[in-house]
C-alpha cells in the first residue's frame, strides 16, 4: 500500500494512503460534517466497485490513528478529477485540506495528467478561496448530468 508521511503546520506527523473498505464509515462521517452530500454513488457497495480504478487517488489523511481528512481523485485518461475532499471540522485550517490537494495532484502526474478538474457547488463557493491558493482559476462552463 503507497504511503506517503507528511508534517503538517505544528509538527504532527500526517500520513497519506490510500482508501481501505474499513475507512468507509469515518470518510462517510467526513463527508457529512462537511456539508457534501451521500447519494447513490456512495454505498459501500459502490465506493468498493470504483476502487477498481485508480485505487492510489482515493486518499486518506491520517493522523495518530485517525482518519482526519480525504479525497476521492480520478483520472480518466485525459483529465484528472478531484471529488469529496473533506477535513474533519476538528482538523482544519492545519494544512490537512491542502496536504491531500498536493499529494493527489502529485499521483495525477505520476500517471501523466496534466491538467485537473473539480466542481465547486454554488452554495459552497466560499471555498473557492481555498482552491485558488493551490492554483486552481475558475472555468466559465456549465455542468450537466444524468444519471445512468
Ligand atoms: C476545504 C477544506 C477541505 C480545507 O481543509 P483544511 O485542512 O482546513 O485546509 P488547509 O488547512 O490546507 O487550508 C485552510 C485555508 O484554506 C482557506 N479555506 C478553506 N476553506 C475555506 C472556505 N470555506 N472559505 C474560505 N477559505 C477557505 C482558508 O484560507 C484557510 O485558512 P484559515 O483557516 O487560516 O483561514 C475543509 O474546509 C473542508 O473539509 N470543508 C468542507 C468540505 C468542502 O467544502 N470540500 C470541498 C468540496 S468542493
Amino acid at each position: 500500500m503507497k504511503t506517503a508521511v507528511r508534517r503538517l503546520r505544528g509538527g504532527n506527523r500526517l500520513r497519506l494512503r490510500r482508501f481501505a473498505p474499513g475507512d468507509l464509515v469515518a470518510v462517510r462521517s467526513l463527508w457529512k460534517a462537511g456539508g457534501l452530500d451521500l447519494g447513490p454513488s456512495d454505498t459501500r457497495r459502490e465506493i468498493v466497485r470504483s476502487l477498481a480504478r485508480d485505487p492510489d487517488l482515493f486518499i486518506v489523511a491520517v493522523e495518530e490513528g485517525r482518519v482526519i481528512g480525504a479525497v476521492l481523485g480520478r483520472f480518466d485518461g485525459r483529465r484528472g478529477w478531484v471529488n469529496r475532499l473533506a477535513v474533519d471540522p476538528r482538523a482544519r485550517s492545519r494544512g490537512v485540506g491542502s496536504t491531500l490537494m498536493r499529494e493527489v495532484e502529485r499521483r495525477l502526474r505520476a500517471k501523466g495528467c496534466r491538467k485537473v478538474n473539480l466542481h465547486v457547488a454554488r452554495d459552497n463557493r466560499a471555498v473557492c478561496a481555498f482552491y485558488a491558493e493551490l492554483g486552481y482559476r475558475r472555468a466559465d462552463l456549465i455542468f450537466m448530468e444524468k444519471w445512468l
